[in-house]
């Protein structure tokens, strides 16, 4: 675990704060202006975290960029800072560490103390998925899921929602998924993960806005990245990552509580997400899941099927 100073930056001034009430306002702060925020990034060595950690630093921002594997994580840092414009002023700090350890927090954290004094911005982006039926549940890849997706969020936010509320200021971003909308085949952990994710948003939402605490919370749909590549079909509406920084930082910038993009895909699974059960139930079966005549018999031995992975 290195720290890696780049460049310095002037101090942030906190974005100003939005209104409660009326209940018509954006639920969080327009965040428009990066320059200066100090944005501790967590899943940045590859994938959507790498692209978001690219533009953050173009815009100005100073990132903590963390993850296990350092090699990766400095070499994103070192492609952020070369696209930056030198007017720019972003700045690194790779702090490689286990997102699942509790103690490996409370060493990150203090490095990134010393280093920058705290941050501004938590985004919890890192993430695991593996195809999984509900009938072939391996205990190891179930626990690795539920440690990355989850339990890695609560210890993320045990190391920061304390200073976040003493400063009465910071943000929390948790990377969901549309996943977690709707119960998909082969998202058997995957899923509920996500959909744990999406509640916890919301409740973090509630808890801690008046603390002068903003929670978004980010459900993509398809996105090429490692964790998708492994998908044998065609994903429909599949975004690069860049794409989904730049609609990550699109929602912040509006003030949303819900970021989701590509609309074209994400809001048929919001609208399916509202439908009565026997047809939500109904269309998930014909779109995703094995044959009418296969589903309808319990079989002993599941039959080899072709089904659609999750986001
Ligand atoms: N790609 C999609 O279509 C899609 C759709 C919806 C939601 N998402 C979500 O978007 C997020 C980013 O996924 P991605 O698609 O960009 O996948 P990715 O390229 O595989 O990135 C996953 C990131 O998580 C990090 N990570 C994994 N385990 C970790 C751990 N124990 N501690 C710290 N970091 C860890 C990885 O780095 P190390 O391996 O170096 O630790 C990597 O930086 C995930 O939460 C994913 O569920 C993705």
């Amino acid at each position: 675990m290195a720290p890696h100073f780049v460049s310095n930056s002037s101090e942030a001034a906190p974005p100003k704060a939005a209104h409660a009430w009326p209940w018509w306002r954006a639920p969080n702060r327009l965040r428009t202006d990066w320059r200066g925020q100090r944005v501790w990034l967590i899943g940045a060595s590859s994938g959507i975290g790498a692209a978001l950690a690219t533009e953050l630093v173009g815009r100005g921002a100073r990132v903590v960029l963390s993850a296990r594997s350092e090699d990766a994580l400095q070499d994103v840092a070192a492609r952020a800072l070369k696209a930056a414009s030198s007017a720019a002023e972003g700045e690194t700090l790779v702090v490689a560490f286990d997102a699942t350890e509790p103690d490996a927090w409370a060493r990150a954290r203090q490095t990134v103390t010393s280093a920058w004094g705290g941050v501004d911005v938590l985004v919890m982006c890192a993430g695991a998925y593996t195809p999984m039926r509900a009938w072939d549940i391996d205990i190891t890849t179930m626990s690795h899921i539920i440690d990355v997706n989850l339990r890695s969020v609560y210890l993320g936010l045990q190391s920061n929602l304390s200073d976040f509320r003493a400063r009465g200021n910071g943000a929390v971003v948790l990377v969901a998924s549309v996943a977690g909308l709707v119960g998909l085949p082969n998202a058997t952990v995957y899923g509920p993960t996500k959909a744990a994710l999406i509640n916890l948003a919301e409740l973090l939402h509630s808890d801690v806005r008046a603390a002068g605490i903003d929670v978004y919370l980010v459900n993509p749909g398809f996105v090429r990245t490692k964790l998708t590549e492994k998908n044998a079909f065609v994903m429909p509406a599949l975004l690069t990552p860049e794409q989904a920084a730049q609609a990550m930082l699109a929602g912040m910038a509006a003030g949303q509580f819900s970021i989701h993009f590509p609309k074209r895909f994400t809001l048929w699974l919001y609208a399916l997400r509202h439908l009565p059960d026997r047809l939500r139930l109904a269309i998930v079966r014909r779109f995703t899941a094995a044959p009418e005549s296969d589903a309808e018999v319990l079989p002993t031995t599941p039959p080899d099927v072709k089904t659609r992975p999750a986001p």
